[in-house]
């Protein structure tokens, strides 16, 4: 019997905060399923930044889990751009992420974008194209292996 049918279950969308203790509860064992082996998972963010004196003039911020790094986003101010700011932070990431033993960074971006462009220029490679992903726009997954 479907479970509409059953009367038993009800299907909502939770308030904010609502399911953090189940969360909480069932987080090792949603991974653990999923990845098929006991997954103790640590995760960490960290935010790079490169200052012009007290003004920051680019930042980057890098997620770590799993034994991947991953760039969720970088900026460079348009006025220091083409300085070598943007390499800089990628290498300082790089760095952070072999200390926390990473054997690969990722990124995505829009494909054939000059950010593709930038990370090639840095040692990245395509790793996979995702058609209409974000935005409706094919994604560029982009890797660099520390290992
Ligand atoms: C992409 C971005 C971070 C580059 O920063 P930057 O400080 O200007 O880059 P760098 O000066 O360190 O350049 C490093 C290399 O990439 C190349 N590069 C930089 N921007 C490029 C571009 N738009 N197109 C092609 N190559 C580029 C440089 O020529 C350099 O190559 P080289 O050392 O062989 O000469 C900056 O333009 C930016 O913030 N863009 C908007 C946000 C964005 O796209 N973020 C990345 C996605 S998360």
């Amino acid at each position: 019997m479907p479970w509409t049918e059953a009367g038993r279950y009800g299907l909502e969308i939770a308030k904010p905060g609502e399911l953090d203790a189940f969360w909480h509860a069932n987080d090792r064992e949603w991974r653990s399923e999923l990845w098929n082996f006991r997954v103790v998972w640590h995760e960490q963010t960290h935010d790079i930044a490169i200052k012009d004196g007290p003004e920051v003039a680019g930042a980057l911020h890098v997620r770590i889990a799993a034994s991947l790094a991953h760039i969720e986003a970088l900026y460079v101010v348009p006025a220091a751009r083409g300085a070598g700011l943007g390499r800089a932070l990628i290498g300082r990431c790089e760095e952070v992420a072999n200390y926390y033993n990473c054997h690969k960074v990722s990124v995505e971006v829009f494909a054939e974008h000059p950010a593709q462009a930038f990370f090639e220029r840095c040692g990245y490679k395509a790793e996979a194209i995702l058609a209409q992903h974000t935005f409706k726009l094919d994604v560029a997954v982009l890797r660099k292996f520390l290992l």
